[in-house]
């Protein structure tokens, strides 16, 4: 199809690790143009550019190129104006939105920028989407919602009682997206906004041919780019492990990895879920609701089902990388809860949804993009 044929899918923080490769998962269906916006502060447009590139290995020299748009979602007057340029060529028809502050550790330190960034800016955004008639919403929304659950795998039915200023961001978001979905039936019964929100548990790993990975600004906070960054020289910190006094089985904190390229091709789900709830409403993710009463909104888990400690992680990247970490056990972090394991079922019963990527995969696509791009984006700016 010619771009101007494709949905085009607003992806905000599609310069990001994940945000990255859902713009690639998006052009690899041939039915999706990504339109990025993103303020680079944590990423490179460099990305944007590989998603391109990536494109082009997979699909031929003529496959479409993603859009790039350079804005910050604390200025609202940005995000209107990037809408209405698209006004004039049939409009953007979904929002994949990503861009978020995003350090469970640092939220605790500085909650109002993330209030600020997360809260105040898909506020901003959902006005304009309303102004704009952009009814389709993906939002990425985190286990984080959960804090320390009751039950472990975690299903959606669980309350969300986050313990960090992150995770209360992403539930008062979805909070948010509700209520709005509520007000939308009200206002425009069944052509009102459409939403799903999905809750990532821990990417892991990255694009297979090494063209596209983990590349945030500056150190890693997360555990994977930075064993990672370590085994290849570029981190020559010490390894700190974040408490061994967990109720988990060696102690250290529980986590549900996923590859990020299984976890891209679930926002393709929610948007295709999202599209048929419109052309087939008595079979869609919508049909069972009372959209009178919940809007047409639905979260689900997007995990594998499988938890693993800091300690399992580490030896997995020794086996990836041949590399012999030592570290050292330190307090806990602030915001952390001892695990994170999802139950995956209800995404893949309503989506299809299913991580199969196994954790060697993970971090063998995660090594090969490190020792590929041995300095990240070179090309940074
Ligand atoms: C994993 C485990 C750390 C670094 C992620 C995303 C966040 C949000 C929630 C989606 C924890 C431990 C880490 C280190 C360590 N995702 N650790 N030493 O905290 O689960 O957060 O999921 O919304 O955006 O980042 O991931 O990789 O930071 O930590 O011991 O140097 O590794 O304590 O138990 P986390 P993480």
């Amino acid at each position: 199809m010619a771009p101007s044929d494709l949905k085009k899918v607003l992806v905000t923080g599609g310069l990001g690790y994940i945000g990255s490769h859902v713009v690639v998962a998006l052009l690899l269906t041939g039915k999706y143009l990504p339109i990025v916006v993103d303020n680079c502060h944590n990423a490179f447009p460099e990305a944007v550019k590989r998603c391109g590139e990536i494109a082009r290995d997979e699909m031929g020299a003529d496959a479409p190129q993603p859009l790039f748009h350079r804005l910050d979602l604390r200025d609202p007057a940005a995000i209107d104006e990037v809408f209405s340029k698209y006004d004039n060529e049939g409009g953007i028809w979904a929002v994949i939105h990503l861009a978020a502050l995003k350090a469970v550790g640092e939220s605790g330190e500085k909650p109002l920028d993330y209030y600020r960034v997360n809260v105040a800016g898909s506020i901003s955004l959902m006005e304009s989407m309303a102004k704009h008639n952009c009814n389709n919403l993906v939002f990425s929304s985190s286990a984080t919602v959960y804090g320390t659950p009751k039950t472990i795998p975690i299903p959606e039915t669980s309350p969300l009682v986050p313990e960090s200023a992150y995770g209360r961001t992403k539930a008062m978001v979805e909070m948010i997206m509700q209520d709005t979905c509520r007000a939308a039936v009200l206002t425009h019964g069944d052509k009102g906004l459409r939403a799903v929100s999905v809750r990532y548990f821990n990417p892991a790993g990255a694009f297979p041919s090494g063209k596209l990975g983990e590349e945030p600004r500056g150190k890693p906070g997360n555990l994977l780019p930075l064993l990672a960054q370590m085994a290849s020289g570029r981190d020559k910190s010490a390894l700190k492990v974040f408490g061994d006094d967990y109720p988990t089985p060696d102690g250290t904190c529980v986590r549900d990895y996923l590859h990020v390229m299984d976890l891209a091709k679930g926002h393709v789900l929610s948007l295709d879920a999202l599209d048929k709830s419109v052309s087939s409403p008595s079979d869609s993710i919508f049909s069972k609701l009372d959209v009178k009463k919940d809007g047409y909104y639905r979260a689900f888990n997007l995990g594998k089902g499988k938890g693993m400690s800091v300690l399992n992680m580490i030896e997995a990247m020794k086996k990836a990388t041949g590399y012999d970490y030592k570290y050292e056990i330190v307090g806990r972090r602030l915001g952390d809860v001892p695990d994170l394991t999802a139950d995956p079922a209800l995404a893949q019963k309503e989506l299809g949804f299913l991580a199969e990527e196994d954790l060697e995969t993970m971090c063998r696509d995660l090594w090969n993009f490190q020792t590929k791009n041995p300095n990240g984006y070179e090309t940074s700016s």
